[in-house]
């Protein structure tokens, strides 16, 4: 995780970089910090919290410089505190910012020790502002770019693990490094000016031009010129740089704004309408044709060909995978494996043949979702999809097909409309697998399922008005401690989320079970201060929930659940019901889920939580 901006200009940059800052805290938000060059002084201020709180730090003291790094961070390695935040400096020359984890930061820190220099913090950053700092003192020679350029190859030479790095030098007051290995980092290019940013997001205030820097490129950028290197190639003094492309990015400056909303969580719960309208466009025709060809080329041939699914994801969009998983079997026919992608990557990994591998992520920078998806590339899949929000992120550059959610950026930690727009894209690569075979287990056609996918934006603006409902039911919630969930068949990946949910911004402690498996353990932990949320569409298994909800009632536990109009469920002592409107089964497990979204952020109103930026968590998770 972690946010780094970085820019040469030949305006003072401090404002470029603290707006920068603002549109990168949702990487983390525990501390932030910059540093400039100006007159031939290195200064830098770092402040715990949030970005804002550096800015009023930055009223009092007003920093100038045309050349700066800045950083917004998530701790690793070192507690939130102002010494562990970045910049790192190092003898007053050097200052690092840095993105990802150096995994042998202890041996350097010790052999660094032995030379003479002293921590400040405990990051596995710092090791880098000391060894750069050596390297360079070791590199003799006039303070020229090729000086700085060997120091800076010679120490990311030594590190391991993964980097997205800004350097400045106090000697080059009008040169900025950079470099990319395992974390994201583009440089934004404007007129007489350069820019470096974990994201395109926080640069397009000052430009829309972007190069994506690769793995393992490293480089130097000023005002007018970018040098960009391989580390796997010569050294930069003996070789020409490479050339990468400069990238229009076409999608608008989206700053998301709260509006008259509360939080940005309520907002886009809100908006979910709008997010799944706008996930269908263009992927289905006037007529009712579903539009493969969007995926990529020879799109039709792979799903044509596809024999099984392989999905890999993380957290919600983990979820997101499962519910699919129930989709593909039953509607197309085909088997369906889902995985978490920091256990996949590093499983020895059997591959069916004419397996098509999906990686799931809203923001296409999960570091663990890329490393799968990376491994899978050479493992022998037929081809990788990338089904994501975030156009021009690493997993969507890096994939041979796409699939977009266009739901629009998504700022709230806990992911809401995103979850529920990858449902329905995973909804339309269900129906376009069924349709690529013409069989599968269901009669389903493709335009009923079609018709189905249109119908879902108003279904969801009919759940949204049971806000007022939920909001009386999350007072509920003020002095527990522990809550179960329950559900059945896709309900249950469902469940699993609303649990998710609850924890990650009320830090009630929130258990997902299939509800099949409750007396098998879970059960013991029923009592009446233990409220049992369960996901009860009118399904084939509703039947068997009911008699699971006997289960709990027997043993004095408060049953909330959540049912259809037709669900025949009566409401009672210690039973509430929230009554949906009338869903096919396909439909339920996104319609289910809006619910769950607003009764997690009721209930963090009742607790008085930070909503959009939960304790100790992080939007996008770009380390493993
Ligand atoms: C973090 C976020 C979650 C998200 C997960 C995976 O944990 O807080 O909301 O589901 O990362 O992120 P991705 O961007 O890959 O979907």
């Amino acid at each position: 995780m972690c946010g780094i901006v970085g820019a040469a200009s030949l305006r003072n940059v401090t404002p470029i970089l603290l707006e920068g800052l603002k549109r990168l805290e949702y990487r983390g938000y525990d501390s932030s910090g910059l540093a400039l060059l100006s007159d031939g002084q290195l200064q830098r201020e770092r402040e715990i919290g949030r970005v804002a709180a550096l800015e009023s730090l930055l009223d009092k003291r007003a920093l100038k410089g045309n050349l700066g790094i800045a950083h917004t961070r998530w701790a690793t390695h070192g507690k939130p505190s102002k010494l562990n935040a970045h910049p790192h400096l190092s003898s007053a020359s050097v200052a690092v910012v840095h993105n990802g984890i150096i995994e042998n930061h202890e041996p350097l820190r010790r052999e660094l020790k032995e030379m003479g220099y002293r921590f400040h913090s405990e990051t596995d950053t710092e090791v880098i502002a000391h060894l750069f700092d050596h390297s360079y003192r070791q590199a003799s020679g006039e303070a020229s770019s090729a000086r700085l350029l060997k120091a800076f190859r010679h120490t990311l030479m030594r590190l391991n693990g993964a980097y997205a790095l800004g350097i400045i030098h106090i000697e080059h007051p009008d040169r900025l490094l950079c470099a990319r290995m395992g974390s994201p980092l583009v440089i934004g290019e404007g007129s007489e000016e350069h820019f470096i940013a974990s994201d395109p997001l926080a640069l397009l205030q000052v430009t829309d031009s972007f190069i994506y820097l690769e793995e393992g490129d490293y480089g130097i950028l000023t005002r007018d010129a970018v040098d960009l290197y391989e580390m796997e190639g010569p050294d930069p003094t003996e070789s020409e740089p490479v050339t990468r492309p400069i990238v229009r990015y076409e999608h608008g400056d989206q700053v998301a704004e709260k509006g008259d909303y509360r939080h940005f969580m309520l907002k886009e719960i809100h908006e979910q309408p709008q997010a799944l309208k706008a996930t269908l466009e263009g992927k289905v025709s006037d007529e009712g044709h579903l539009l493969t060809s969007i995926l990529g080329p020879e799109a039709e041939t792979l799903l044509a060909n596809t024999r099984q699914i392989q999905i890999v994801s993380c957290g919600t969009s983990y979820h997101a995978g499962l519910v699919a998983r129930y989709w593909i079997e039953s509607i197309a026919g085909l088997p369906c494996s889902v995985e978490v992608a920091s256990e996949f990557r590093y499983r020895e990994v059997v591959v069916p043949d004419d397996t098509l591998f999906v990686a799931i992520s809203q923001s296409g920078e999960t570091a663990d979702t890329l490393a799968a998806l990376r491994f899978a590339k050479n493992a022998g899949y037929l081809a990788t999809l990338a089904i994501c929000n975030v156009p021009g992120s690493s997993l969507v550059r890096e994939s041979s097909l796409r699939l977009m959610t266009n739901a629009g950026p998504e700022i709230g930690v806990a992911s809401t409309k995103a979850f529920t727009t990858q449902l329905l894209a995973l909804l339309w690569l269900t129906a376009a697998l069924a349709s690529s075979r013409r069989s599968g287990p269901n009669t389903l056609s493709t335009s009923g399922l079609v018709e189905e996918m249109r119908a879902m934006p108003r279904l969801v603006e009919q759940v949204l008005e049971l806000e007022p409902a939920i909001a009386q039911l999350a007072t509920r919630f003020a002095d527990k401690h522990h809550t179960l969930f329950l559900g059945r068949g896709p309900h249950y990946p469902v469940a699993m989320e609303g649990a998710l949910k609850l924890k990650e911004i009320s830090y009630i402690h929130a258990e997902a079970y299939a509800a099949g498996e409750l007396k098998h353990g879970p059960l013991a932990l029923v009592d009446d201060d233990m409220p049992v949320v369960t996901v009860a569409p009118s399904d084939d298994l509703l039947e068997k929930l009911k008699s699971n909800l006997q289960e709990v009632r027997a043993r004095g536990g408060q049953l909330i659940n959540f049912v259809c109009e037709q669900a025949g469920l009566e409401s009672g002592e210690g039973i509430t019901n929230l009554v949906l409107p009338k869903v096919s089964d396909i439909l339920a497990p996104i319609l289910f889920s809006v619910p769950l979204q607003l009764l997690s952020y009721h209930v963090a109103l009742v607790k008085g939580t930070d909503v959009d930026k939960p304790r100790n968590l992080a939007k996008s998770v770009t380390v493993e």
